[in-house]
């Protein structure tokens, strides 16, 4: 593998068994991630994207391992890490981080916001004295722009974007190279959500860190994102680059997504897409593509099988057999 990459996802499935009935026997199954396959290159930004209940979290945290995937492979730097023992693993996970949506319910409120970032530096060894600790804990706080009283302080104390600050200096305490953003602007205030964002673009410079960004606001992630995935009932359906998937989305579910978010447009003119029915329960998906029963260009091939990845160029790539352009 060429070191350009610094994760690669290979077919990536994570079904959650459903048990049910007198002896809790395994009666189907919640198909949240399917045989996803993409890329992430050092210091880029993936922005991930799709309605609630399509399977982003899933998707984040199994290449994580902090849910482990049912079946594929995740590269890091070029090895399997599903294939890591657990010491391994332990290991790796200072390499890869997560930040999530909610900043108050992933801090111990009864931590100051010293004892929260010291924790992970411990567990790793990453300082030999208090000196040390103390320099490595102001430098955290410099990082995310907080005042070096903060270590004293704890979570309750501070602001929604304050806390979340806190989160990513916690992320960054054991300098990891790649960072699951999971919603991390999602909770927070309209005013400071750009802040948040801002600061996580500087830090990706500052650090070279790679990130995989979920998020529900296509504006946030097409602004943060060098590409963009979007995901539709446990499927990739389509991947580009952030400033193609507006104007040149191939598949029609990329499209009326975009289509609800305004645009200058310079024709002055455009289409809202409202797509009719419900996403279907991931329990059960309609056979073929999971998206013809919504989709308004839906062809016989679409109810017969998923479509396979199709590249209109080497990093836009889309699952459809009736494209848009
Ligand atoms: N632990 C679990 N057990 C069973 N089903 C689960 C579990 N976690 C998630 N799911 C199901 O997997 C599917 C994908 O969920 P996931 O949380 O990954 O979606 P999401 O895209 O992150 O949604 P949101 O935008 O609301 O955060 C959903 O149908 C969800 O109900
Ligand atoms: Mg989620």
């Amino acid at each position: 593998m060429s070191e350009k990459y610094l994760l690669e996802v290979k077919n990536l499935t994570k079904r959650f068994p459903i048990k049910g009935g007198l002896w809790g026997k395994e009666v189907g199954s919640v198909k949240a991630v399917n045989d996803i396959s993409f890329k992430i290159k050092k210091g880029e930004t993936l922005g991930l994207v799709g309605e609630s209940g399509c399977g982003k979290t899933t998707l984040g945290r199994s290449i994580l391992r902090l849910i482990e995937p049912t079946s594929g492979e995740v590269l890091y730097r070029g090895e399997d890490i599903l294939k890591y023992n657990e010491k391994k693993m332990r290991d790796m996970r200072r390499k890869m981080q997560i930040i999530f949506q909610d900043p108050f319910a992933s801090l111990n409120p009864r931590m100051t916001v010293g004892g929260i970032l010291e924790e992970p530096m411990h567990v790793h060894k990453l300082f030999n004295s208090s000196a040390e600790r103390t320099k490595r804990l102001h430098q955290l706080l410099d990082y995310v722009q907080l005042p070096k009283d903060a270590l004293n302080k704890y979570p309750h104390e501070f602001s929604g974007g304050q806390r979340q600050r806190v989160c990513i200096a916690r992320a960054l305490a054991v300098e990891p190279e790649f960072i699951v953003c999971d919603e991390p602007v999602s909770a927070l205030d309209v005013s400071v959500q750009a802040q948040v964002v801002n600061l996580l673009m500087d830090l990706q410079k500052e650090l070279k860190l790679t990130y995989l960004f979920i998020a529900h606001d296509l504006k946030v992630v097409e602004y943060i994102s060098d590409r963009v995935a979007v995901m539709y009932l446990g499927n990739m359906v389509e991947v580009a680059e952030s400033h193609e998937l507006y104007g040149d989305s191939m598949h029609p579910y990329t499209k009326a997504l975009f289509s609800a978010i305004p645009h200058p447009d310079p024709n002055g003119k455009q289409e809202r897409i409202l797509l009719e029915g419900d996403i279907p329960s991931p329990m059960n998906p309609p056979k073929g593509c999971h998206f013809h029963p919504r989709c308004w260009k839906a062809v016989d091939d679409c109810k017969m099988s998923y479509p396979p990845v199709y590249d209109k160029t080497s990093s836009h790539q889309y699952r459809c057999f009736n494209p848009m352009n």
